[in-house]
């Protein structure tokens, strides 16, 4: 998918292909279903990741839509979903949530349109006051949620990976607007 905006993402690649017995147990991914705020910490405290920075994360979910034939779930979460933004945070905290009414897994419509979608797990940010402070923070300041959401990508991207001496940052390449 070619995204319009964004921060730009220094990386350094060297990530190497595991083999099918490197692979952890199932349960370890986050589980869209799972209303928990405790849900995300479990998931992501392990990985070295803060408050804050689980945050900047989800806010990517400003991105792409969730599909009835992979996850079950339907929707987008933004009217926006192929640029990058802030508009995740701006949605989930203006908007009323309701119930979906539909045969499929629970899942939150946005009562006025009813075309935007929230997870359970992503309704858990707005629930818990320390996610909470991070989604006000970053509705309100789109510069700093640049930034922010670079440095945890950048790290996310970088967990782990076995870096030759002197491997040289790249950078993803921006498409303006
Ligand atoms: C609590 C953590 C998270 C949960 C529970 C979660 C859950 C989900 C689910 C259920 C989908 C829909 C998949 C489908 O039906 O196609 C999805 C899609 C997506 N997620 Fe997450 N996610 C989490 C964290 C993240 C993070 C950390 C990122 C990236 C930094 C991310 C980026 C995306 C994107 C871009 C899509 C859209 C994919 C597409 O359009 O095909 N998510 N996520």
């Amino acid at each position: 998918m070619y995204v319009q905006g964004g921060p730009v993402i220094p990386w350094k690649p060297g990530r190497v292909d595991g083999q099918p017995t490197d692979c952890p147990p199932d349960g370890r991914l986050p589980d869209g279903a799972n209303p928990s705020p405790q849900h995300p910490r479990d998931v992501f405290y392990r990985m070295g990741f803060n408050d804050q920075e689980i945050v900047a994360l989800i806010g990517a979910h400003t991105l792409g839509r969730c599909h009835t034939d992979r996850s079950g779930f339907d929707g987008p979460w933004t009217f926006s979903p192929t640029a990058f933004s802030n508009s995740y945070f701006v949605e989930i905290l203006n908007r009323k949530w309701v119930d979906k009414n539909w045969k499929g897994p629970k899942q939150f419509v946005d009562k006025e349109t009813g075309q935007l979608m929230m997870l359970p797990a992503d309704v858990a940010f707005i629930k818990d006051s320390g996610f909470k402070k991070w989604v006000e923070t970053y509705a309100k300041d789109e510069k700093k949620y640049f930034e922010d959401f670079a440095k945890a990508y950048q790290k996310l991207l970088e967990l782990g990976v076995p870096y030759k001496e002197g491997t040289q940052e790249l950078r993803f390449k921006v498409v303006s607007a």
